[in-house]
């Protein structure tokens, strides 16, 4: 990848600092180690991952030569509830880059997943480190299928995953998608810190495909089924159950049923 062809483009702090690894571990692990002492926006970016980490303790399937792997260092002012603001912060940014940069019509699963149709491009992994209830730094982790081929694909997500370039039957610039959701995840992250936090969440409902429909969530051993109604100030997908009563889900798997 060309490393500084990315960082003459971006416009901002996120990506003026870039790490760069032909193979890596997890970019979220190296980016959790670098976090204390790299300035903000610092970006770790690989290759390829041996150990690509996703929700829930899945892996990510991280083959070389194909797709983005990347993880970014940031201090938001945020308690320790409120981090799924920054995932829901950096989905609305990696669906915009990948709507004006591939032309796909990109839309977010509740919380984390970057959906075309109904089938997964990208997923995002952020991991906080805490002291007391303030966040001292976050890391958003953030994985796009870009030019892998779907037989590249282990076959129990063949039907649930896809890449940009199934979608679009072109190759894709890994470099200009890259620079693309630096440039959004910069935007994005000082409308929140400028107190933009109801714009953000607008947009997030704007692209959301969760909400409005029945679904079924599994948070650990529990299952919830009914309407997903709304998310909070904090993120949390608000349900109604069957039974009228409203739950409120901080993480968990969505099912999202027709
Ligand atoms: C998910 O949808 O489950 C989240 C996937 C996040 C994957 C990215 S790839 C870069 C970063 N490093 C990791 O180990 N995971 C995240």
């Amino acid at each position: 990848m060309d490393i500084a062809s990315i960082k003459r483009s971006v416009r901002g702090r996120v990506g003026k600092e870039i790490f760069f690894y032909d193979r890596i571990g997890s970019t979220n692990s190296a980016a959790m180690d670098l976090a204390a002492k790299s300035p903000e926006g610092s970006v770790v970016l690989a290759d390829c991952q041996e150990r690509g980490r996703g929700r829930l303790g899945r892996t990510w399937i991280s083959p070389p030569g194909v797709n983005i792997y990347m993880s970014i260092i940031l201090r938001p002012l945020i308690a320790s509830e409120e981090v799924t603001l920054m995932t829901m912060m950096s989905a609305v940014a990696c669906a915009s880059a990948l709507r004006k940069s591939a032309g796909l019509h990109v839309l977010i699963k509740w919380p984390n997943d970057l959906m075309v149709g109904d089938k997964k491009i990208g997923g995002i992994l952020t991991e906080v480190a805490v002291e007391g209830k303030r966040v001292t730094h976050a890391v958003v982790g953030i994985g796009i299928n870009v030019n892998m081929d779907s037989r590249q694909f282990p076959d129990d997500i063949r039907e649930t995953a896809t890449s940009v370039i199934h979608e679009t039957g072109t190759p894709a610039s890994r470099e200009n998608l890259t620079v693309a959701v630096l440039n959004e995840i910069d935007r994005w992250y000082r409308i929140l810190e400028t107190g933009g936090k109801q714009t953000l969440l607008e947009e997030w409902r704007s692209m959301t495909t969760t909400l409005g429909k029945q679904v079924v969530v599994s948070v650990g051993d529990q299952i919830f089924s009914g309407l997903a109604e709304s998310t909070d100030e904090k993120g949390n997908l608000i349900i109604r159950l069957h039974s009228g009563e409203t739950k409120k889900v901080s993480s968990g798997d969505v099912t999202v049923l027709r």
